[in-house]
Formats: C-alpha cells, structure tokens, sequence
C-alpha cells in the first residue's frame, strides 16, 4: 500500500499545469453512449475514477484506450445495457451512466449507487426526472431496471440544483422526442463542458451554466474531438497549498472566472491573487489572516469540494474561521486528522471553527476522502517535520500525481511504499 511523505516548511515556488477536470470527463464519458462513434477526449486526467468508467464503457460493449492524454472511445460496440454491482460499487457517481445507456438502449439496469465518505448520495432526483420523461423504473432488491420504449421532451423542475441530476437529465434528453427543458438545473462549470462537448457531437443543448437548460432531443449524434475543461478544483488545492506553505506559484490553464469565490477568500486572507488569459498566480507572504464565514453552496458559491483544503491552508492563520458545510451531511472527516497534526478545529454538526495555531506538527495520518487527503498534504506543507499519508488511493481519484505537482512546485513530497 502506497503513502505519502511530506517534509514541511519550505515555501512553494514554481509553475505547473492544471489537469482535465474529473468532474467534466466524468459525465463526458457517459454521454460518449448517445454518439455511437468514435470520440477523442484530449487533456483527458489518468484518475482513478476515469478507470472505473473506461470498464464500465468496456462492460457494455464498447471501446476505450489511452493514445497519449487523449483517451479514445469508441461506443459503436455498445451491446449490453446493464452495469455490474461491482463496477457501481466502484464508483458512485456512476448513475451518471443510466440517463445516456437509457436514451441509447431503451433499458438500463444498475445497482443502487450506494452513499459514500460524504454520506448518502441520493439519486431520487435523477430517477423523478427520468420518469417524467417517460421512463418505467423499478427498483428492488437495491437494483435499478429502467425501460423506455420512447422518452417524451418535458418541462422539467429539479426540487435543488444538484449536478449529477442535471447531467443524467441533459444525456436522457438528448433521447427524448421534443424539447425538454431543466429548471433550477445545477450552472456549474462541468455543466457548461458537458453542453458543449454534446452540441460537438451535433446535439442542440443551450442553457448550461444558467438555472434553466433546454435540449432539442433525437438529433442524430457522431463522435467528435473534445477537449476537457481544467480542473478548477485542483487548482483551488495548489492554491491553497501555496497560502499554506507560502511562497510564489502560477497554474497554467487555470480559469479565475471559475474559481472566483476561492480567489476572493485567498484575496482576503492575504494571498495576491493574479489573473491572466493563460492561468492564475497567487503570492502569499508571511502569515494569513483569519477570514469572514465560508458557506459552501451550489456554483456560483463557494464550492463544497474546496472547502476540506482551504480549511487545511488556514490552519495556522492569526484569529479564527468559521466554516459551514451546506452541501454534505458527512464532509468533515479530515477534521480529526488535521488535529492529529495540531490543529484547533471545533465541530459542531454541519458548521466548523478554526482557530489558527503558530505551529503545526508532522504526524501520521490517512486519507478519509478525496478532497480531505488532500488537504491533508496541503497542511502537511506548513508542519514541521515529517507527515506520512497512508490510503492516498482516495487522492489518486481525483488528482493525476499530487506529489508530482506539488514538487514541480517545490514541495519534499515522495511517494513510497508502506512498510507495515
Ligand atoms: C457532484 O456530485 C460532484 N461529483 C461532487 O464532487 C460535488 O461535490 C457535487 O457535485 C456538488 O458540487 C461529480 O461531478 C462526479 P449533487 P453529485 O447531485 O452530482 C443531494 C468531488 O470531490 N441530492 O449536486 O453527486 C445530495 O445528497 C466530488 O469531486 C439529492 O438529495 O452532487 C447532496 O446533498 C464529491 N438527491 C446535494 O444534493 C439527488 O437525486 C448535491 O448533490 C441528487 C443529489
């Protein structure tokens, strides 16, 4: 089993790219499905998570490989329209699947996406909306079978802007006669990559990145060359690596119009935040200031998988900080673990309060989730001493090679083998 080791308190300088988004090529893939083509994904991210969905391409038929950072799908093969309980399990945002196998095939089987380190993860928002547009779904036994001899356009409203449900809505569409039209739809960024790459393919979605999308559906599809939007939440890490260990760094590709509501808290905190065409830089000196209540919320609030890792930079920041988690019931595990290492964070349902401390101590500590592992690194950077991260195959969901980044960066960052 892999661990990290992180020696702290030198400052970052340097530049580095930011990777495709998980969160992009994640519903991207799914909706590879509807073209029945050949699709090229460049800049696509070599995660865990996006090996989870090439088997779950491959179970149901079709082809998938790597030629570079383009990842080639072919989903002309598609013969099978039902997805292993093993493969879900591996995965939970793999419901992400069910709204494209559906308009593809007619049918659709999959076991119930089960909760995960977050807490439950419900999809009775997809499954209402699949079913207003016609969809018959059982579910029984934790298995979900889905039949749809045709799928109907419908104005549809979802009760919260939750994401998954407006990218399983968007790919079903795209199989509907007429027009369907998504109200209070999540307006993420993904969102918007997702439309695009559709409309590549020769879909007519508009709307993505506003509160109401509308998809013209059975437009005959083809594959096409996409490119994958950055990952505005990694580049929300190494920024915050960089306010925690300080220093000087810039992220190629990165997109302040997507991280804006970060950037002003860093901005706040005492970072120097700079902007241009090609990514953001970000100088932070000395010791960072406490800063107003952090409130996670659907985008263009502050984003609830950044919260773990700007919690980990103001660790030891003069004064205290109050966090309020709106999205997850369950997102606050790394809180124990930062305390391993000294810091001073109280916990009382869905709010936390950090207090910043002079010193941070290097310990030993494990990954309880994906973005939590990685604020563990970023706090690791401003410890003392030597933190070992054990269960980094949570990071490794999300992040290409964190350490490789982050040395590129200038951090004492290895990756070895845990010797129990
Ligand atoms: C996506 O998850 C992201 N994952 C998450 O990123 C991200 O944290 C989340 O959106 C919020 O931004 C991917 O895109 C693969 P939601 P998703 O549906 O789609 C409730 C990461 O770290 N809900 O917007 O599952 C749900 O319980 C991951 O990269 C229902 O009640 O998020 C949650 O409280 C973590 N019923 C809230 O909505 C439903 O049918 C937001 O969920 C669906 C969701």
């Amino acid at each position: 089993m892999s661990q990290l080791l992180v020696r702290g308190g030198g400052s970052l300088t340097g530049e580095v790219a930011v990777q495709g988004a998980k969160n992009s090529v994640l519903p991207i893939l799914a909706a590879t499905l509807l073209t029945g083509g050949q699709v090229e994904l460049r800049g696509c991210p070599r995660l865990r998570d996006v090996d989870a969905s090439i088997r779950i391409l491959k179970t149901l038929g079709c082809d998938a490989r790597w030629e570079g950072d383009s990842l080639l799908a072919d989903t002309a093969g598609l013969n099978r329209c039902a997805v292993s309980d093993i493969l879900m399990r591996e995965m939970r945002s793999s419901a992400i699947f069910l709204g494209a196998i559906l308009a593809r095939c007619g049918e659709a089987e999959m076991s119930y996406p089960g909760g995960c380190e977050l807490g439950p993860r419900p999809i009775d928002l997809h499954l209402a909306g699949l079913r207003d547009l016609g969809a018959e779904i059982r579910d029984s036994g934790g298995m979900l079978r889905c039949r749809a001899s045709r799928l109907r356009g419908r104005d549809l409203v979802l009760s919260l802007p939750s994401v998954g449900a407006t990218e399983n809505l968007m790919l079903a569409a795209c199989g509907a006669e007429g027009v369907t039209t998504i109200a209070n739809a999540a307006r993420e960024p993904e969102i918007v990559d997702l439309q695009e790459f559709l409309n590549a393919c020769g879909a007519a979605v508009s709307g993505a990145g506003t509160s109401t999308v509308t998809v013209v559906g059975k437009r005959p599809l083809h594959g096409c060359t996409y490119e994958i939007m950055p990952d505005r939440i990694v580049a929300a890490t190494y920024l915050c690596a960089a306010a925690s260990a300080g220093g000087e760094i810039y992220l190629r590709k990165a997109r302040e119009s997507q991280l804006s509501t970060v950037t002003a808290v860093l901005r706040e905190a005492g970072c120097v935040v700079r902007a241009d065409r090609d990514g953001v830089g970000c100088v932070c000196r000395g010791r960072l200031g406490s800063v107003r209540p952090v409130r996670t919320a659907p985008y263009p609030g502050f984003p609830t998988d950044a919260q773990a890792v700007l919690m980990a930079a103001l660790l030891r920041s003069r004064g205290a900080t109050v966090f309020e988690e709106t999205i997850f019931e369950n997102r606050y595990r790394h809180v124990d673990e930062l305390v391993r290492m000294g810091a001073d964070i109280r916990v009382a349902g869905r709010v936390a309060v950090v207090t910043g401390t002079e010193i941070l101590r290097g310990a030993p500590v494990r990954c309880t989730d994906l973005r939590g592992g990685a604020a563990l690194c970023v706090a690791a950077l401003a410890a003392e001493g030597e933190t070992s991260i054990a269960e980094i195959s949570h990071i490794d969901r999300g992040y290409e090679c964190i350490e490789k980044d982050l040395r590129t960066l200038g951090a004492d960052i290895v990756r070895t083998e845990l010797t129990i």
